[in-house]
């Protein structure tokens, strides 16, 4: 989703600013632009519509020059993918020019009222009346007489910025430049993250800390309602309420992406095919034979706190709440504690009575996304101990948290998740272990558990081996407009993920449901037409998904299923078959997991669609 960069230093402001959004392309975007003031303080603008390598082409051909900039990739929220409606965008005769990421909801009203006295809106966008907002402030002199009689040299820009925010609705990253002020960046922070990256003489501006690597190694992370006021060589940040504030200056620990595809066509193959090693990371240092249980360093709660837990709530959305569902089913099973997985979007606004004793979950391969802050925040605020399972360090859900666990899986660029699913699913088995050892499950049951997690790096590696028969599947099914995905028990989430995968690369309608649900109405969709995947390993539901695959076969629907090594039965009944290694039923959807990404991926690339960067997503949904 929208990202945001800024400069100011002794550099040319582009090379940075590029480089960032391009950093930031992963979150998804439409169109992009940037602002660059001249040593006169004149600012030029650039945007462009479509990918970060049109915006360089036009700045190739017109370079802007100048040592102070900010720039933005934008997700349309407000006002169509439009060069129009890209940021950066101005206010009054470019006295302010700004970038902007979150949605401002009471714009609307704002809009009239500005346009009533006489400010004339270029853009379809909400983002446009704060630049105009700002500009009011400035012009009627809306400082407090603090403001005036300061010393500081912006305390006045400080004042109308706080006195134009004061009047928002909504949530913002903001960056702001001004025409009579050539030498400052503001930037100010509600409920959509900014980082500030420190340089010598230089200082760096971006929506998340993925930019700054290479460029600078201390970082400021901005709290809400806070406002920096950044130049060459100074940061000084004041709260909205509270004026100034001492700010913590912590050591960056991104290092510089490996933005090379190693060989691979895509990063969502070079992520599948990394996943052997993403889960050993995952499990690294955290497995203890000893106690034959796990054990994690970031959880920040006594024995006896996790000893009180009476019932946990996993919140979540899109594919980590996949994960989330198959984390109930193994806490349920392994330690016997009540668990709820909650949509974060429905949580947040939902007040379901929650019992202290109460342990909510995170889980969030970004970190960043809107709806799951919201919802950690709410709980916390009811007075719930909340713990974060995050890919990226130091993401506003890790740092909003009270403990949490990451995955270490590396940078997911690929907007469809594969790596990060696979390791939330291994970092929730290993805590169902931990609760679990913490109570009834025996040594023997916590080895043979352990046992199990170690084997799965290499069973992984074995599945995705998968891949010529998931090519030669992927021709047969692809121009299918339907698909149904069906497993049960612990594979239901599997069927879930499988048919997001597929619909959100490939852009093929597909549904996800516990098999035998089937039954109560999905199964009018079956024809000729539809291929149903079923994920079938042994175990004791084995059988029962059989009736399931006979059930399609009688209505004539192809049938692809996923079933272990050595099994002969599915294959006289269905139409194609992928066989993965056998493992523990508990870790099965991990394995399983593996050719249905390669499927989507393979239907996906045969139907021409751009697997890494599909169409109206983003990676990070920083707006609700
Ligand atoms: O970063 P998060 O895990 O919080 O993201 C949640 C969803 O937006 C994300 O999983 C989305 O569904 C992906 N596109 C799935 O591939």
């Amino acid at each position: 989703m929208c990202g945001i960069v800024g400069y100011v230093g002794h550099r040319e402001a582009s090379g940075f600013l590029l480089e960032g959004l391009r950093r930031l392309e992963y979150r998804g975007y439409d169109s992009a632009g940037v602002a660059i003031a001249d040593q006169a303080g004149h600012v030029s603008i650039c945007k462009t519509t479509g990918r970060i390598e049109r915006l360089a082409s036009a700045l190739a051909g017109s370079p802007l020059h100048g040592s102070i900039g900010i720039g933005h990739t934008r997700w349309a929220t407000h006002g169509a993918a439009t060069e129009g409606n890209a940021h950066p965008h101005v206010g009054g005769e470019h006295v302010v020019t700004i970038c902007h990421n979150g949605v401002i909801e009471n714009y609307q009203q704002l809009k009239s009222r500005l346009e009533s006295e006489g400010y004339v809106f270029q853009s379809a966008t909400d983002t446009e009346v704060i630049a105009h907002l700002v500009t009011e402030c400035l012009e009627k002199e809306c400082v407090d007489e603090e403001g005036k009689d300061s010393q500081e040299p912006y305390a006045s820009l400080v004042t109308a910025v706080k006195a134009a925010l004061s009047q928002l609705r909504g949530t913002y990253g903001l960056v702001l430049m001004f025409r009579d002020y050539p030498g400052v960046i503001l930037a100010a922070r509600l409920g959509s993250p900014l980082v500030l990256g420190i340089g010598d003489d230089e200082h760096f501006i971006a929506s998340d800390a993925s930019p700054l690597a290479g460029y600078a190694d201390k970082i400021v992370y901005l709290s809400d309602h806070q406002i920096a006021v950044v130049t060459a060589d100074s940061v000084q940040v004041t709260h909205r309420d509270h004026g100034d504030v001492r700010h913590s200056v912590e050591s960056l620990q991104v290092k510089t992406p490996a933005v090379d595809l190693g060989g691979y066509s895509h990063y969502m193959l070079k992520e599948i095919y990394e996943q052997p090693e993403s889960l050993k990371n995952a499990m690294r240092g955290r497995l203890t034979e000893d106690d034959a249980t796990a054990m994690f360093g970031g959880l920040n709660l006594t024995p006896q706190q996790l000893g009180g837990v009476k019932r946990i709530i996993l919140t979540a959305c899109g594919t980590s709440w996949h994960a989330a569902l198959l984390g109930e089913y193994l806490i349920e099973e392994f330690a016997r504690i009540p668990v709820e997985v909650e949509y974060a979007s429905e949580l947040r606004y939902r007040n379901p009575p929650v019992d202290p004793g109460t342990l909510v979950f995170a889980i969030s391969q970004s970190g960043e996304t809107a709806d799951t802050l919201g919802a950690i925040r709410e709980m916390k605020r009811k007075g719930h101990r909340t713990l974060a399972i995050c890919n990226v360090v130091g993401s506003s859900i890790a740092q909003e948290a009270d403990g949490g666990v990451y995955l270490h899986a590396g940078p997911e660029i690929g907007v469809a998740s594969t790596k990060a699913y696979t390791s939330q699913c291994m970092v929730l088995a290993l805590l169902a272990l931990y609760f679990g050892r913490m109570r009834h499950l025996s040594v023997d049951a916590g080895m043979r558990i352990i046992n199990a997690f170690h084997a799965l790096p290499s069973k992984v590696r074995a599945a995705l081996q998968t891949e010529e028969e998931c090519k030669r599947i992927a021709a047969k099914y692809c121009h299918a407009n339907n698909f149904l995905y069906l497993g049960r028990q612990y594979n239901f989430p599997t069927a879930l993920e499988g048919a997001l995968k597929l619909k959100e690369i490939s852009y093929i309608h597909a549904e996800g449901y516990p098999a035998a649900e089937m039954k109560h109405g999905p199964i009018a969709l079956v024809d000729e037409s539809t291929p149903s995947v079923f994920i079938v390993p042994q175990g004791f539901v084995y059988d029962k998904v059989m009736s399931n695959i006979e059930e399609v076969k009688a209505r004539g629907g192809p049938v692809i299923a996923v079933v272990e090594h050595g099994d002969t039965r599915v294959a006289e009944l269905a139409d194609d078959v992928i066989s993965v290694p056998s493992v523990e039923e508990f870790v099965q959807p991990i394995v399983s997991t593996i050719p249905l990404q390669l499927l989507s991926y393979h239907i996906a690339l045969m139907r021409g669609c751009d697997v890494d960067k599909p169409r109206n997503l983003a990676k990070s949904v920083t707006v609700e």
